[in-house]
């Protein structure tokens, strides 16, 4: 794809992708002063190729209250910030999208709050992004929106630029429409999306479940992935289409990343650190209630006190990076997980031999590679995921084909790397200690033949994959101007 467009709106960019979060952190000095940084977010690095690639624009938030910037080129594209003030954060962000949606969307795991003056600022919020964006695209110039917290945007964007290409990818789980139609403004959310050409999906269920939203809560007729969207004089109008596209991580260079010599002695490192167990298990998380870290470390405390695991020879290294920590279920998951894991160290741990060492940070790259290099036993035990990048990270860094991945059966990465991993049901407690004891004691050659197929998957299927084939089906979608 081109860079800057050259007809029509002269001055925009044939590829603009608005997203939530722009790919750098900005801090504001005491004396005022705006400085960026680059920020290492999972999106960011599935987009990074293909941006450089296409000399794109990248419309986002800043991640700060009221802060106004004027667009700028950082790492070979312009990045626009989007201003919130302080409490659009609070109704857009932290309410709409992460009190209201995020639960919705994850099975109703914490309970979603309905507030109609957070509709009101997701709505305005939203308008925001799409003028933004119209604002930067070329004539007929191809823009990617991304997530949930912008599902409004391709409507929008369709009514203010009918010669554009839009495409939507929804990074986490879209909802079975049983629990979708408890949301207030549901129809307006399934024609918000229904602006894109493309729609894109982590698994097949979820674009399935979109397909039976719009059946159950439009007119608008389908035909397997296709909707036919009807003009209102009944005239032929356009179509769009919801298909599945599994996102990946950028392998080789996680591999590369865990096949650095600093690194692979960082993993000696943290092994003695923790007193040389003989299993060292491992979860890594968002600080979030989708995860499942509560009913990993009940299942990890039970195992210890059956006696099946021994504090002297395992331990759990539980990674909690922090998150959303002005919403409620979060600062509540938090107080739970931090009670369990010093209830749980009390009454098992001994000097030098903790039960768990909980860490509540986030790491760089190549502490976290050194992290995967360590772990006998990686946990993902979500209760539902989107896909669960870690789970890939994990299985990149494994070069030396070791280490087993536990993964739960409610992520999208189950869908495709099964049958390599030992797949669980994290409510089934009993059944997860089961699991959990069998991955501590997998001989090399088993460990060896499960990682080998994991790698084959990981290793073909990178994020470069994953964006050029959603950009390719877009673009190769026949494109009708004039009907909006
Ligand atoms: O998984 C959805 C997602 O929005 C990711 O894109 C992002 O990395 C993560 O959640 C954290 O989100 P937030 O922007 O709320 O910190």
């Amino acid at each position: 794809m081109a860079g800057k467009g050259s007809s029509g709106h002269s001055s925009g960019y044939d590829l603009v992708v608005v997203a939530n979060r722009l790919p750098v952190d900005f801090t504001v000095d005491d004396d005022g002063e705006v400085r960026w940084q680059r920020s290492p977010g999972g999106l960011v690095t599935a987009l990074e190729p293909v941006m450089q690639k296409s000399d794109g624009a990248w419309v986002g938030w800043s991640g700060a209250p009221d802060l106004k910037h004027e667009p700028f080129e950082a790492d070979d594209m312009l990045l626009v910030p989007v201003t919130l003030s302080r409490s659009e954060i609070e109704r857009y962000y932290e309410g709409f999208s992460n009190d209201t949606l995020w639960p919705l969307y994850h099975d109703v795991i914490s309970p979603p709050t309905y507030h109609r003056q957070w509709w009101d600022a997701y709505r305005r919020v939203n308008q925001r992004f799409a003028e933004a964006a119209a604002e930067q695209a070329a004539q007929g110039a191809v823009v990617w929106v991304h997530d949930y917290q912008l599902q409004l945007v391709p409507k929008m964007l369709r009514d203010l630029r009918p010669d554009l290409r839009i495409g939507f990818f929804d990074h986490i789980p879209f909802p079975p429409v049983e629990l979708f139609q408890q949301l207030p403004w549901r129809k307006q959310i399934v024609e918000g999306l229904l602006g894109a050409d493309l729609i894109g999906f982590q698994r097949g269920g979820d674009a399935s479940n979109f397909v039976r939203a719009v059946r159950r809560l439009t007119d608008h007729t389908t035909r397997g992935p296709i909707i036919s969207i009807s003009q209102p004089d009944g005239s032929p109008g356009r179509h769009v289409r919801a298909a599945a596209f599994p996102i990946s991580i950028d392998s080789q260079r996680f591999d590369r990343l865990a096949r650095q010599p600093e690194v692979q002695a960082r993993a000696k490192e943290i092994r003695t650190d923790l007193g040389d167990p003989d299993v060292m298990m491992l979860g890594v998380d968002r600080l979030d209630y989708t995860k499942g870290i509560r009913h990993r470390i009940k299942a990890y405390g039970e195992l210890l006190q059956d006696g099946r695991l021994d504090v002297t020879r395992a331990t759990l290294v539980q990674v909690a990076s922090p998150s959303r920590e002005n919403v409620g279920a979060y600062q509540e998951l938090r107080e739970h997980v931090e009670i369990l894991v010093g209830r749980i160290n009390g009454e098992f741990g001994e000097i030098g031999h903790s039960a768990i060492h909980y860490l509540h940070h986030s790491y760089p790259p190549e502490e976290m590679a050194a992290l995967y290099l360590a772990a006998d036993v990686m946990l993902v035990t979500s209760l539902r995921d989107g896909m669960n990048l870690v789970a890939k990270e994990y299985i990149a860094a494994r070069s030396d084909e070791q280490g087993v991945l536990v993964l739960s059966e409610f992520t999208g990465a189950a869908d495709e790397l099964a049958p390599g991993p030992l797949l669980v049901n994290p409510h089934d407690i009993d059944g997860m200690k089961d699991i959990i004891v069998t991955a501590a004691s997998m001989e090399p050659k088993e460990q060896r033949r499960r990682m080998r197929r994991l790698r084959r998957k990981v290793m073909g299927d990178d994020v470069a994959k994953w964006s050029e084939s959603f950009l390719g089906v877009l673009t190769a979608m026949p494109h009708r101007t004039s009907y909006v």
